[in-house]
């Protein structure tokens, strides 16, 4: 499994857990939570011919902080350039999110909303303004959201909270759950981790529960010079290799697993012709590891991989192809003045 829609293992927590403030709406309800499980995604994805586990499992508490680490880094440009471009564009953007009738409430959701860094731009701006709303933020780190819900009760004491611990799937089925208008915010080139048959398969689930007045703002980071894109998953301080090698980690923490991290290596690729940086894990030597928690063990050859990430890169056609094909239309276009990323602004097709 390679996409982060993949269900997320164990039980949904209540949004109650995290949420800061009273809604002004009926509360978010919670999906019902389907899970294979890591357990089972691992035994999968490390029996096939091409070894391989899902990037969605590098966010346990400690592979979020280090992704708050990436997002600071020198060679991560997407973090630094989003942000500067929401900044710049806030008004225009919040003119195209926000209703025609500006006293109808909405939910804005955001998945993978994270530390919510990007976001505050927006959110700032939004109370600004006569609109009413509540921040909807989903991720699948418990501990990110809680860091974020405290964060915006200091900063943003006025703003309408209601977190939600879940994966995409299940952000998904509480969407379409729930009526009223929604604004759905999809940032940070998150939407690059799908390999493209289900990027398009998620983006046609995303429009299902949306109605023609409501609203997606999609982050897409664009292709540029290969050298660029290639340093960005390959810090020269190590912060991305920590990030990739902390799934192993995980897996001998969650499931009893004898991965010795110094016989594994972080190796990263960017190909121009599709887009696409793959990340992997680089067994340095053969090796066997061993789950207790499976009572299941797996050999690894001397320089064999564990493929652990996809991120897409993205170009103007390609991301109009892409939004077409889902049934999407293209509002409005934001780009820097470099073009390195893209805010896109997209309605469902009437
Ligand atoms: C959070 C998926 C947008 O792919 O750029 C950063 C994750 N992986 N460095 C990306 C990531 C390695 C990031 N996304």
């Amino acid at each position: 499994m390679s996409s982060p829609s993949a269900p997320t293992p164990g039980s949904w927590p209540a949004p109650a857990a995290v949420a800061s403030a009273e809604p002004p709406h009926t509360p978010m309800p919670t999906a019902p939570a389907a899970a294979p499980g890591l357990a089972q995604h691992v035994q999968e994805g490390l029996s096939r011919p091409f070894k391989t586990l899902s990037s969605m499992y590098f966010y346990d508490d400690e592979g979020s902080r280090l992704f708050q680490q990436i997002m600071a880094l020198p060679e991560y440009y997407p973090t630094r350039t989003e942000f500067n471009l929401l900044t710049r564009h806030r008004e225009a953007i919040g003119r195209a999110l926000r209703p025609q009738n500006p006293a109808e409430p909405f939910f804005l959701l955001e998945l993978g909303a994270g530390d919510g860094l990007k976001t505050k731009i927006l959110l700032r701006h939004l109370l600004e303004t006569d609109v009413r709303f509540t921040y909807v933020p989903v991720d699948i780190s418990e501990a990110a959201l809680q860091g974020l819900a405290g964060s915006l009760r200091a900063e943003l004491p006025a703003l309408q909270v209601e977190p939600v611990v879940a994966d995409y799937g299940d952000a998904l089925r509480l969407m379409a759950s729930r009526p009223g208008r929604k604004v759905v915010l999809f940032l940070g080139s998150n939407i690059g981790n799908f390999l493209p048959p289900d990027r398009q398969e998620f983006l046609q689930h995303l429009v299902l529960p949306l109605t023609p007045d409501d609203r997606l703002l999609i982050g897409f980071d664009l292709q540029k010079d290969p050298r660029l894109i290639r340093a960005a998953y390959d810090d020269r301080q190590g912060v991305t290799a920590r990030f990739n090698l902390n799934l192993l980690h995980r897996l001998n923490q969650e499931l009893g697993a004898t991965f010795d991290l110094a016989h594994w290596q972080h190796y990263t690729d960017y190909d121009p012709l599709s887009g696409a940086v793959r990340s992997f894990l680089v067994s340095t030597r053969a090796q066997t590891v061993h789950f207790a928690a499976l009572d299941w063990q797996v050999e690894f050859a001397a320089w064999e991989m564990i493929h652990t990430e996809n991120s897409y890169k993205f170009t103007r056609p390609g991301i109009a192809a892409t939004v077409q094909a889902s049934g999407l239309v293209v509002e409005e276009f934001f780009t820097d003045e470099q073009e390195y990323f893209a805010d896109v602004i997209l309605r469902p097709e009437a």
